[in-house]
């Protein structure tokens, strides 16, 4: 995982947004731990650099869920249909800003792990939470945001309810409902939960993950695998011998 290059990417696809205030939230961020802070603590891209690199995946997984439209805009398509279509910079600010409430989030604690070889005891470090703006999830990043900048509604119900039906204490209802009148916070939950289990291991992005190219070429279509990549394990029947 490269981080100076991450964040070059971070701040080139940010930066591009004209909207009064992303100066400031780009100051915002620089000053805060997003660049370093981990996506999890295990599971996850739980390594300095994680949230970053996860953001990133999650607008490359985002734009290869959508179909780019006429001019600068994205179709969300269902059976066929367009069932949304979302401006670029709207695609952007809803993926690289969805997990703002991880900063100021994590912390290094240390740990007493057996040397195995030598059999002594040695401190090892992991990460731990402690929440230092316990305001919630995907609501907290939604509001860290607009302390900065406009968001369109599209854009606060997609942050609001990345987690989907994932959420702690979802309302089936509720979430259901902004699914349905901003399509695309389907969208954005699907990317999340993509990038979380499909994209990235705990130290880093799967391999046939590992380099993916900078900027809009990295949608879907671009990005088929090499040959000699590692492939998804088939699934196998649900009836045996099918
Ligand atoms: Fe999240
Ligand atoms: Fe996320």
């Amino acid at each position: 995982m490269k981080i100076d290059k991450n964040i070059q990417r971070f701040e080139s696809e940010l930066k591009i947004i004209d909207r009064p205030g992303m100066d400031k939230l780009i100051a915002y961020i620089r000053k805060s731990d997003f660049y370093s802070a981990p996506a999890s603590t295990r599971y996850h891209l739980s390594c300095e650099g994680g949230l970053l690199q996860h953001s990133l995946n999650v607008l490359d997984a985002l734009r290869g869920i959508l179909a780019p439209g006429e001019g600068r805009v994205w179709e969300y398509h269902t059976a066929g249909r367009v069932v949304c279509t979302i401006p670029d910079d709207s695609v952007t600010i809803m993926a690289l800003l969805h997990d703002l409430c991880k900063t100021h989030y994590y912390k290094i604690s240390t740990r007493n792990v057996k040397n195995e070889q030598t059999g002594k005891w040695e401190k090892a470090p992991f990460y731990t939470v402690e929440d230092k703006m316990p305001l919630g999830h995907g609501a907290k990043s939604a509001m860290l945001a607009m302390q900065f900048i406009k968001l369109t509604n599209t854009e606060m119900y997609a942050i609001w309810h990345h987690m989907g039906f994932t959420e702690q204490g979802a309302d089936f209802g509720t979430v259901g409902k902004a699914m349905e009148m901003h399509p695309v916070v389907l969208a954005v939950h699907t990317a999340d939960m993509m990038a979380s289990r499909f994209m990235e291991s705990e130290s880093g992005n799967k391999e046939i993950f590992a380099d993916m190219p900078a900027g809009q070429e990295a949608a879907g279509s671009a990005a088929a695998p090499a040959s000699d990549a590692p492939q998804f394990e088939k699934a196998p029947p649900l009836v045996p011998g099918v």
